[in-house]
């Protein structure tokens, strides 16, 4: 089959199970896909007036599969249109799945770069490989290839998910993989997006880091350059961010500090978007471990909120949903300056059947410092509940009392200089995605509450607190 029919068939069996999927999980205002399965954002690039966004997707399955590139684009990075599926394996060397990878533009053209993969005596054979538009929606794959045929000795047949950027003129591919038990990300460079050159390993880990780097993307901000990857071989596979500084001669990263990019279980895969003046990145919001409910129901997998990534005057990674997020605002369903001192205060219900739930709650220094100020978000059906907090100096989600998704307790350190703390919590009908104020402070979940109407409660620990609160009600799905 050429790639236009194995495109058409895939299309064909999408609409076929569109028709079927269950809705009660679906989100109201994150990124998922039309039907079946999907995984990493792939591809995301600016180009002529919108932003586009490829996703790793299994158009036969709500499981993994054979691996095609879905496509959505957005003018706003709120509400998107789904468009035809842009890359399926077809030839000999993506037979077995076109894996994750990036675009740029270049003089009016849209260019994929993704890894092909073929099994080969029980290996997956790993190359890297271009796909090119210049309409933005049918993509032609390049005769020439795979550009990229074989690892270098530096890396493994692990060896994928290319990220291509400019810097200076020239182009850079920076391209996962491991070698002896650790992840490592190796660099090429080209003059014309054709030919590559390999530099070396850009950077690798420092034995505690993961064996496998998938998913890098590099690029600068503010005076620093930042690495992000996403390890395997880690307990609670996290994306990891390094803030250090490039040399683009030597083709080598220095790292001078790191962390967890997001510290809840739902959260991997990121990728930043090539073409804006803002960092902005989404992720994969589902991880590769743990029960996925919807599977059942015919679908697996969102994106993230936007986010935007900045360094705060003490050089320090924060993260904050794009300025976009407060468009998907429609009504103020609560809005108080409370004062607790050991009482519950409840809030009106969250009804996450009709639409989403922004919460935003200001806090004064006594949470930051010794107190504690917890919400709770109570199914009314199975009467489980999380719960999301601050306490000595952390941002919390605990969701042990729940089996709505993951069960476990995690938590981001605050910015300790700051006398007052705000927290956003994005509900929507199956997430939930806290944003404090410290570095990388954002907790990703997915959660299933059974009825889909929370109670939600607050209170607090440890002295008078001071609390201004706004309840949003958000944009429904349309
Ligand atoms: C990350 C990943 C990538 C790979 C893709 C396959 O989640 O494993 O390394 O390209 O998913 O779908």
């Amino acid at each position: 089959m050429t790639h236009e029919e194995c495109l058409a068939r895939a299309e064909r069996e999408l609409a076929a199970s569109a028709a079927e999927v269950v809705d009660t999980f679906r989100l109201h205002y994150h990124f998922m896909p039309p039907a079946q399965w999907m995984n990493d954002p792939n591809g995301l690039v600016y180009f002529e007036g919108y932003y586009h966004v490829f996703y790793q997707h299994h158009p036969f399955g709500s499981a993994w599969g054979p691996m095609y590139w879905g496509h959505a684009r957005s003018r706003d990075l709120i509400t998107s249109e789904h468009l035809p599926i842009a890359l399926a394996p077809s030839e000999d060397y993506d037979a077995a799945g076109c894996f994750s990878g990036s675009a740029v533009e270049a003089e009016g053209v849209l260019h994929l770069f993704y890894t092909g993969v073929r099994e080969k005596g029980g290996q997956l054979v790993q190359v890297q490989c271009r796909a090119t538009s210049t309409d933005g929606i049918h993509f032609e794959k390049d005769p020439s290839n795979p550009l990229i045929g074989e690892p270098p000795s530096d890396g493994s047949v692990d060896f994928r998910d290319p990220k291509v950027w400019r810097h200076g003129g020239r182009w850079y591919m920076a391209v996962g993989s491991g070698k002896d038990g650790g992840g490592r990300v190796l660099l090429y460079r080209s003059d014309n997006l054709s030919s590559w050159d390999y530099m070396g390993v850009l950077a690798e880990s420092d034995g505690t880091q993961g064996s496998m780097w998938e998913c890098p993307d590099v690029f600068p901000l503010g005076s620093k350059h930042v690495l992000l990857v996403s390890p395997m071989g880690t307990r609670g596979r996290r994306v990891i961010y390094f803030l250090g500084e490039m040399d683009y001669e030597a083709g080598r990263f220095t790292p001078e500090s790191w962390g967890e990019l997001d510290k809840g279980p739902d959260f991997y895969a990121s990728q930043t978007f090539y073409g804006t003046e803002r960092r902005i990145l989404l992720a994969w919001m589902q991880s590769w471990e743990g029960r996925i409910p919807t599977q059942e129901h015919r679908w697996a997998g969102a994106l993230t909120l936007p986010r935007e990534l900045a360094l705060d005057p003490a050089g320090r990674l924060r993260v904050y949903p794009a300025a976009e997020a407060a468009g998907l605002r429609i009504e103020l369903l609560a809005a108080d300056a409370l004062v607790l001192n050991g009482e519950t205060a409840a809030l009106p219900p969250c009804d996450l059947r009709s639409s989403g739930v922004e919460l935003v709650l200001g806090a004064d220094g006594a949470a930051v410092s010794g107190g504690e100020l917890a919400i709770r978000f109570k199914d009314m059906g199975s009467g489980e509940w999380v719960t999301v907090g601050i306490r000595g100096q952390r941002l919390y989600l605990d969701t042990r009392a729940a089996a709505w998704g993951e069960r476990g307790c995690y938590s981001s350190g605050l910015a300790p200089e700051q006398r007052s703390q705000e927290v956003r919590i994005f509900l929507d009908r199956s997430s939930l995605e806290v944003f404090g104020e410290g570095e990388a402070a954002c907790i990703t979940a997915r959660i299933y509450p059974p009825s889909g109407v929370l109670e939600a409660e607050l209170s607090s620990q440890g002295g008078p607190l001071k609390v201004d609160l706004a309840m949003w009600k958000l944009q429904a799905r349309s």
